[in-house]
């Protein structure tokens, strides 16, 4: 019969893996290394685009004013008729630029004229002229201001004035518009990605709980019908002390105890007050019959009760669980020691250590994952399933506290107490 169930076991097991459901875990992570490189890649792209048109921005505007300044200088310094053409070309330039803000000022530093600074409603010429000094300062530190000589009919300077300007509010903008787009941009990814996960968990979460509701209820016909069998059996002298009935009511308690298991991870589980320790030896000492003689398994007790709200059917397959992988990573010789002891904040600890042949550290942040297996026989779900149960139902931790490799690995299970 066993051999009959380990062939059909590993069927399954060689079918799923020619699925390539192993191998997607893989490609998903691959994928998001694609996406998140793609991503840092446009970033850092549309900043430098951006960038060099800023730069160029920069320079014409820096032109503008050169003119402007040279063209003041010109009506300063020239006497002839020309100056009225010039005076037609000056009022085009300054016409022309919208954008820069400018102010020209007397040597001494106060203003004279300005054009595109915004001044606020309402001020008095001398709050004007406070404000347009302060912008002055303001221009002066973005950028040194240009000098205006005026000339006498000689040649020789006899005046100084001063034009400040700064970038305009478009070359402003266009500094910081990739930054606010990309910002705009990543909040909308993170949006996506958290509402993407939450669905994805949700759909996670009703397969999980229809196949195991399902697998409740189908195992829960033959079951019955079999408990029916039994009880004619045990109620026959002939049959009650022979070997067949024992064994088969040892299978039949198997098969309670997996329906258990499955329909309580199929509905909301009901949490009872019970001592952990207690829970915990009856598990090991459910386990101990049934794994390698050589496996020794010592429960240590820090504090003298330990109680909390658990699902015991869920809690005995978490122990199982861990408990059968460190089996297997010691190749069935060694020891385990199981810790519990109440954390001062009240939380309770368990802490299972192996002395098996412990977990590489590149793949410790895979253990949890469903599917994720270095056993040739291996499904993956075990400590998926440890995880869900841990977290999920009971609201609790489970994390590796150590691991090292051919040294042995700790399990830390966190419980509110
Ligand atoms: N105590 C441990 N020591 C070393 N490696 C471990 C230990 N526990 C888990 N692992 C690693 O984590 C992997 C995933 O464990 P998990 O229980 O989820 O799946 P599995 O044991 O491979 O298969 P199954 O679904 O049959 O339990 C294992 O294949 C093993 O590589
Ligand atoms: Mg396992």
């Amino acid at each position: 019969m066993g051999d009959y169930y380990e062939a059909q076991d590993e069927f399954m097991k060689d079918t799923l893996k020619e699925l390539g459901s192993f191998t997607v875990i893989k490609n998903r992570n691959n994928l998001n290394y694609i996406v998140l490189g793609l991503a840092v890649l446009i970033g850092v792209g549309s900043i430098y685009y951006t960038n060099i048109i800023a730069d160029q921005l920069k320079k014409r505007e820096r032109n503008q004013i050169e003119l402007f300044a040279k063209t003041l200088e010109t009506i300063a310094n020239d006497n002839s008729e020309y100056n009225e053409n010039v005076m037609l070309l000056f009022e085009e330039i300054v016409v022309a630029n919208e954008t820069i803000p400018v102010i020209v000022t007397y040597k001494d530093g106060n203003p004279k004229i300005h054009k595109n600074v915004k001044i606020p409603q309402g001020l008095t010429s001398e709050e004007v002229n406070n404000f347009l000094k302060e912008e002055i300062e303001n221009m002066r530190s973005q950028y040194t201001p240009i000098v205006i000589a005026n000339k006498n009919n000689e040649g020789e300077v006899f005046n100084y004035e001063y034009i400040f300007y700064k970038d305009s509010f478009l070359l402003t903008q266009l500094q910081y518009y990739p930054y606010v787009q990309l910002s705009v941009i990543a909040v909308f990814f993170i949006l996506s990605y958290l509402s993407f996960s939450y669905s994805r968990a949700a759909e996670q979460n009703r397969v999980w709980v229809g196949l195991a509701k399902e697998t409740a209820h189908q195992l829960g016909t033959p079951l019955s019908s079999l408990m029916a069998w039994l009880e004619y059996m045990k109620s026959d002298p002939e049959l009650e002390n022979r070997d067949i009935t024992r064994e088969l009511d040892k299978d039949i308690k198997k098969l309670e105890l997996i329906t258990n298991r499955f329909s309580s991870i199929g509905s909301v589980p009901v949490l009872q007050e019970e001592n952990i320790f207690d829970v915990i030896r009856s598990s090991i000492n459910y386990l101990q019959t049934r794994i390698s003689s050589k496996v020794k398994i010592n429960l240590h007790q820090e504090s003298e009760e330990v109680k909390a709200k658990i699902n015991k059917p869920l809690f005995d397959w978490v122990v199982e669980n861990i408990c059968k992988n460190a089996v297997d990573a010691m190749s069935g010789v060694g020891v385990i020691d199981i810790y519990v002891q109440c954390s001062p904040e009240g939380n309770i600890i368990i802490d299972i250590s192996d002395s098996g042949k412990g977990i590489p550290k590149n793949l410790i942040a895979q253990i949890f994952q469903p599917g994720f297996t270095t056993k040739r026989r291996g499904w993956g779900l075990g400590l998926t399933l440890v995880k869900r149960i841990i977290e999920n139902y009971h609201r609790g931790k489970i994390f590796i506290k150590s691991s090292e490799v051919n040294t042995g690995t700790t399990f830390r299970i966190m419980l509110n107490g």
